[in-house]
């Protein structure tokens, strides 16, 4: 079970010590979200903020491309320490191609995908990360949209067994568990579980943990 700490839901002023009291708390990676303001309406981290946190802590940083030309930021974001770099199939007319670039840069290619996008783009492809968002992309601390567990059930019911399904969106322990049982093992955490105010990441992470198991 992988809980990924969505950074852009800490501090932003303080983004190095969040790495590193996340990495202390246990989480197993770090999700960067990267906005464009044109594939979403919000401008946030770039490739920079992976360097900034790569420098920061040992965990796995997962980057969130949710951007419009997602091959325009594949050295920079394997430069700055990337390991999984998700991108959107939405934005992507060759995945592919694109895929085999990110590998080739040294990282682990991974398709996001949209709540209201069909997935049978699935049976034509395979990816070592599929990331289903159970929120529509953007921002932070927005509502579960019902059809999340039933996509996670249709994307496990595509691929194989060895494809790590993510969710990313409103992500709260209990819907971390229905996610778990729908097949996921990737757990991107907001602020509906690890960031909630005054509550430190080490007793956050443990409730994520505890609730979904230690089982791996
Ligand atoms: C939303 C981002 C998520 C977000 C999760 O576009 O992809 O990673 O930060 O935050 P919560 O868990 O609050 O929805
Ligand atoms: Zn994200």
């Amino acid at each position: 079970m992988d809980i990924s700490a969505s950074i852009m839901c800490g501090r932003v002023g303080a983004l190095a010590e969040e790495g590193r009291l996340l990495a202390e708390a246990g989480v197993d990676s770090i999700h960067v979200d990267i906005m464009d303001g044109h594939f979403v309406p919000n401008l946030l981290f770039g490739p920079e903020i992976v360097r900034a946190l790569n420098d920061a802590t040992d965990v796995p940083l997962h980057a969130h491309l949710m951007v419009t030309s997602p091959g325009s930021y594949v050295e920079p974001c394997a430069d700055a320490g990337t390991d999984v770099f998700m991108f959107h199939i939405e934005a992507e007319p060759f995945p592919l191609r694109l895929m085999e670039r990110v590998a080739n840069a040294g990282m682990t290619p991974g398709i996001a995908v949209n709540p209201a996008t069909p997935l049978d783009f699935l049976r034509h492809l395979s990816a070592p990360y599929v990331l289903v968002m159970s929120v529509e992309p953007g921002f932070a601390g927005q509502k579960w949209i019902a059809s999340g567990l039933d996509r996670i059930a249709e994307v496990r019911s595509l691929v194989s067994d060895d494809v790590i399904i993510g969710v990313d969106g409103n992500v709260s322990p209990e819907k971390a568990a229905l996610a778990r049982d729908a097949g996921a093992s990737l757990f991107v955490c907001g602020t509906s579980s690890v960031f909630r105010p005054q509550v430190d990441y080490r007793t956050t992470v443990a409730d994520m943990r505890s609730t979904l198991g230690a089982i791996a």
